[in-house]
């Protein structure tokens, strides 16, 4: 006989120690499956071990469609991704089947801001460069000339997307003495402004493009800004800017990039994030010294993961109970 009471978890990744070990300790009548391979699980795997679940705890290299859903069945009540965007999920999809969508907002701020911030240091102060002359051998006496990079003191940096990733950024900014933000999103913040204090305008792409010595991508991937920094945006920005993008690879048209890097016309460029993610390592991203490429570590301190993952936890329990998810999708 069947236990209706049972519900079915899928898990497609093995998660940060402590909540792992929370996994591993299980919970009331709740049957957990688990993708515990060092790699992203396989569709093919993921549409098997999909059937039947009640709640998917999943990550944003999971791509969440029609196909997944139906794979599970009609009982699946929540989908519960380990990441504050979900570009990798089909929202009307779920909202059409009644699914839940949990994501894990606010506790990735702080890491992520950090990561925009190293990135934008190491491209400005040309950190690949430095360090790849070391390593070759290339390290001659001290030079008044060598390896003269760019500083923040009385710059004016171009936020795109001033959310709270956005705000976390300009604040960090603010104190190597960056004069004035410009910023760029759905609609003018006020309170952000005010959060962040100092000289800070909303203003009309053209414009930021064009002023910003500094450009920091930290909004969502959505059919707006999908490709939004293609070549015809990069060719309006200053010819010294440093661009810095830790949102998602696919707010760039990346041959625009490439292009305009092979032209000339940027500064420096540091990137988290790149289409595809791995990038190959023949990518022609990776043939320029002025581009620093990291593989999506944005959020990736022990304690943001953990927090992240904890959440996600409590979001695909509440969602198979049917309650109200403490971090839905439209927080
Ligand atoms: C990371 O990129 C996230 O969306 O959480």
């Amino acid at each position: 006989m069947t236990d209706l009471q049972r519900q079915r978890l899928l898990v497609t990744r093995t998660l940060p120690q402590a909540s792992q070990a929370r996994l591993d300790k299980g919970f009331k009548d709740v049957d957990i499956v688990q993708w515990k391979e060092d790699c992203a699980i396989p569709r093919s795997e993921f549409l098997k071990m999909a059937k039947g679940a009640d709640g998917i705890l999943c990550l944003l290299t999971d791509n969440i469609d029609a196909e997944v859903l139906n794979a599970a069945g009609p009982q699946l009540k929540v989908v519960s991704t380990m990441s504050v965007g979900y570009d990798h999920v089909n929202v009307p999809e779920l909202e059409s089947r009644n699914i839940a969508l949990g994501i894990t907002p606010g506790v990735l701020t702080e890491a992520t801001a950090d990561t925009t911030v190293l990135l934008v240091l190491a491209a400005a102060r040309r950190m690949r460069e430095s360090m790849d002359a070391v390593t070759h051998g290339k390290w001659g006496a001290w030079s008044p000339t060598w390896l003269l990079g760019s500083q923040l003191t009385d710059k004016t940096v171009g936020i795109v997307g001033l959310g709270r990733i956005g705000v976390a950024v300009a604040k960090r900014l603010k104190a190597f003495g960056v004069q004035k933000f410009l910023y760029q999103g759905t609609r003018r913040k006020e309170e952000s402004e005010k959060t962040i204090g100092g000289e800070i305008e909303f203003v009309a792409m053209e414009r930021l493009l064009k002023e910003s010595d500094v450009i920091c991508v930290c909004c969502a991937l959505n059919d707006k800004t999908k490709n939004m920094f293609n070549y015809s945006a990069f060719s309006k920005m200053k010819g010294s800017v440093v661009f810095v993008n830790t949102a998602r690879g696919g707010i760039v048209d990346q041959d625009g990039l490439i292009r305009a890097l092979k032209e000339g016309k940027l500064g420096s460029v540091g990137l988290d994030v790149t289409v595809p993610e791995p990038l190959p390592k023949d990518s022609e991203l990776l043939s320029f010294s002025n581009c620093i490429v990291l593989p999506h570590i944005g959020s990736a301190t022990l304690e943001t993961r953990t927090a992240m993952s904890e959440i996600a936890i409590e979001n695909v329990l509440s969602g198979m109970k049917r309650e109200r998810l403490p971090f839905p999708h439209d927080a």
